[in-house]
């Protein structure tokens, strides 16, 4: 016998419960820091349990199981978050918020880490060590709840962590439906880091005629855009993905009148550290000198926003390897990294760790819209494979 034996038929036997797990929080969602009904929720049903959780943070909670011998600590992680969408899909369960909607899973992960947390306390005699599973809030929203959960201790004693982001379409090439019953993973850097700039380009006003008694704010900002894509194009190295982005560009009262102030927003997107700070100084000194030399001056907002995911190849390949035994090696897709972002890269940069994408997508049950789509939806099967996953995972990982 070796760990995760069976683990597939009992994550079965739970699939109704996980389904009515899921079904509520779906009708229950709640933004990004103010999960209070679902903590609460969360801290009832695992009570049900015979778990004590530990709750530390308004919204958020963790607790551990300790196996009968002593060993490493795994953690296992779920965001239980929604988003500020209004929901579009036609299900009986709909969100009873308006405006909020679990557009993005994370009422699958909630789910999904009850049900780990049931499988493991049936198998504690297997477990070689102690698993860590917690419920996290605010992943949809800078600055992440990831830093705010290690803050309050969430990391101290835990050796490795691991955790699943629930996928309909696949966000990478060459996209298309990402059926249940697959998953990727992939080591090294797998989701980008995301910022987000405001620049505001400051000149003087005047006369459309008189540009010589003015500073044309438009001209500057102009020249800052264009100026901005030779950052990628001429400063990256160019076997490194990066992306700058100008999403909005405001400016002017009338046709005849010189703008006095232009405001820009954008985002910038890399996965190494390097690539990122370089961006950073770049765009900050573009935008300064550009503006100098038109005689206007500039302020820059640069936000960083959450830091790349790097997977680590050593409990990629344990998870990887849970995922062919459980469900054979069909089961895993090859994939790239996509240039989304997720805060579970904050818990990966303390600890060596894996996060993997789980297929939940279905033509038929018109679940084939991409993540954060009013209209998004999963096949609720995946629930019982990524809590059999995770469960086998986490019992594997303590025993190497
Ligand atoms: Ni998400």
């Amino acid at each position: 016998m070796s760990a995760g034996d069976g683990i597939v038929t009992s994550a079965e036997a739970l699939s109704g419960q996980l389904t009515e797990w899921r079904r509520h929080l779906h009708e229950h969602p709640e933004l990004s820091f103010q999960e209070h009904e679902t903590t609460d929720f969360l801290e009832r049903t695992l009570r049900g349990f015979g778990v004590d959780p530990v709750r530390k943070t308004e919204t958020g909670l963790w607790f551990d199981i300790e196996g009968p011998r002593s060993g490493r600590t795994v953690l296992v992680r779920a965001d239980i978050d929604a988003l500020p969408i209004e929901e579009e899909a036609d299900v009986p369960y709909r969100s009873g918020r308006p405006g909020v909607m679990h557009a993005c899973g994370h009422d699958g992960h909630t789910a999904i880490a009850l049900g780990v947390t049931k499988l493991l306390l049936e198998r504690r005699g297997e477990i070689a060590g102690r698993v860590r599973v917690l419920f996290q809030p605010a992943e949809e929203k800078l600055p992440g709840g990831a830093p705010m959960m290690i803050r309050a201790g969430v990391l101290e004693g835990v050796d490795e962590a691991i955790g699943l982001h629930l996928m309909p379409m696949r966000l990478w090439a060459p996209g298309g439906v990402f059926p249940v019953g697959r998953a990727a993973l992939i080591d090294g850097p797998a989701m980008a880091a995301a910022e987000e700039f405001r620049i505001r380009i400051r000149g003087v006003g005047g006369h459309g005629a008189a540009p010589h008694t003015a500073v044309d704010a438009i001209a500057c900002a102009t020249q800052v855009v264009n100026a901005l894509q030779h950052i990628v194009s001429r400063q990256v190295d160019p076997l490194q993905p990066a992306v700058v982005t100008v999403g909005t560009f405001h400016a002017g009262y009338n046709f005849n009148v010189i703008a006095p102030q232009a405001e820009l927003t954008g985002t910038v997107r890399a996965f190494d550290e390097s690539v990122r700070d370089r961006m950073e100084e770049s765009l900050r000194r573009i935008v300064r000198q550009t503006a100098d030399a038109f005689g206007a001056t500039a302020d820059i907002e640069y936000i960083r926003g959450y830091p790349p995911l790097v997977n680590a190849a050593e409990q990629a390949e344990v998870v990887r390897g849970v995922i062919r035994d459980l469900y054979g090696t069909d089961a895993l897709e090859a994939a790239v990294p996509m240039m989304g972002a997720e805060d579970f890269a904050y818990i990966l940069q303390e600890r060596p760790g894996a996060f993997l994408w789980l297929g939940c997508g279905s033509e038929e049950l018109k679940a084939a819209y991409a993540n954060h789509h009013p209209k998004f939806a999963i096949d609720e099967r995946a629930l019982p494979i990524g809590a059999a996953v995770l469960t086998a995972a986490a019992l594997r990982l303590l025993e190497r």
